[in-house]
């Protein structure tokens, strides 16, 4: 890490340290983690909840909601809920919103899927993989279980938190007006996108009025717009305000995405489609990167570098995802 890096980090890190508050006693957000996972996963699951609940949860008690397309099993129940004292809640996703719309041609989705799996797209054959995108993309705020929350927090099975985190995220979301946070920002696989860009493109001239004025295009494109660079927040870790999702301007945003069929046809991931709603219809301030949570999702690792959080964590900061050179955060930052 050269010096300008040190420069971009402390001045994300330090006024998070000053202004969060660490007490324990302040009252709950209406928030909860979000969980979208079958039952396979229990036991990636449980190792899971065990970290957050020490780094965190064992201190605010934020309730989990864990939603499948299948019923969850009483052994799964029963175990998820040996890891928590939290409230935890389960639910099932509607058939409506986990199977194709009318207007898809399944020949041709079908076709597709198998050309990109001879192309080596990743989940290029998946049909689920594809149903879980467009879900989390358009339907999962709207779920019974959530759509009374104002922020949730997208946790999946296996991944690690290392650090401590001795303030509340949905608190600090409140307090400062934060409306989407995220830990890494990477590029898209451009394979599974072909089209996505142009229809956005399509979104910005039909819908002029939902989009931001202090938008932050000029992190997701070199050339004001013409191209998407694949910039993208990790969506896998999200912590959102649900008034974003519900706004007209993103159920607009959705809809014409989905109008085109590129779920089924392409491989539209929910991360592309999120971070482009937020890029554009979110002013810059209501994005924050939560420097201060460390996280790990297979591979990539955001393990914050700064001395005072690296005595709350055990990650090696020489994982750290952030400043390399294909990462998205310090052009983020720049922005
Ligand atoms: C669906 O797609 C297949 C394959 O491209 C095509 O042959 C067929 O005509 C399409 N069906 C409709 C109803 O458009």
């Amino acid at each position: 890490m050269d010096k300008s890096d040190a420069s971009l980090l402390s001045s994300q890190t330090t006024p998070i340290a000053i202004t969060t508050p660490s007490t324990t006693t302040s009252v709950r957000a209406n928030a909860a983690f979000v969980v979208l996972l079958q039952n396979k996963d229990l036991h990636e699951m449980r190792r899971t909840m065990r970290m957050l609940e020490y780094s965190f949860n064992q201190r605010y008690s934020y309730p989990y909601i864990f939603l499948n397309n299948k019923p969850f099993t009483d052994h799964f129940m029963t175990h998820i809920r040996g890891m928590t004292k939290a409230d935890v809640r389960f639910g099932l996703i509607p058939n409506e919103h986990w199977s194709y719309p009318d207007f898809v041609n399944q020949t041709l989705a079908a076709a597709n899927r198998r050309q990109m799996e001879a192309n080596k797209v990743p989940y290029g054959e998946s049909e689920s993989y594809r149903h879980m995108c467009r879900y989390e993309s358009g339907f999962i705020y709207r779920h019974p279980l959530v759509q009374s929350l104002d922020y949730y927090w997208r946790v999946e099975p296996g991944v690690e938190f290392p650090c401590d985190i001795d303030f509340d995220p949905f608190k600090y979301m409140k307090d400062n007006g934060i409306k989407y946070g995220f830990t890494i920002a990477l590029p898209e696989y451009v394979s599974t996108i072909p089209t996505l860009w142009d229809n956005v493109k399509r979104f910005r001239q039909q819908y002029p009025h939902h989009i931001a004025k202090r938008n932050s295009l000029s992190w997701i494109s070199y050339d004001k717009g013409d191209s998407y660079n694949n910039c993208h927040f990790w969506s896998n870790f999200e912590i959102v305000d649900t008034s974003f999702f519900k706004s007209q301007a993103y159920q607009d945003y959705f809809e014409l995405l989905d109008a085109t069929g590129g779920f089924f046809y392409e491989r539209w991931g929910d991360a592309p489609v999120h971070s482009i709603a937020a890029a554009l219809m979110l002013d810059r301030r209501e994005i924050h990167f939560f420097n201060d949570i460390g996280y790990r999702h297979g591979m990539y690792e955001h393990c914050p570098e700064n001395s005072e959080l690296q005595l709350k964590c055990a990650c090696d900061p020489a994982d750290n995802v952030d400043w390399r050179s294909y990462s998205c955060l310090r052009r983020f930052l720049e922005a």
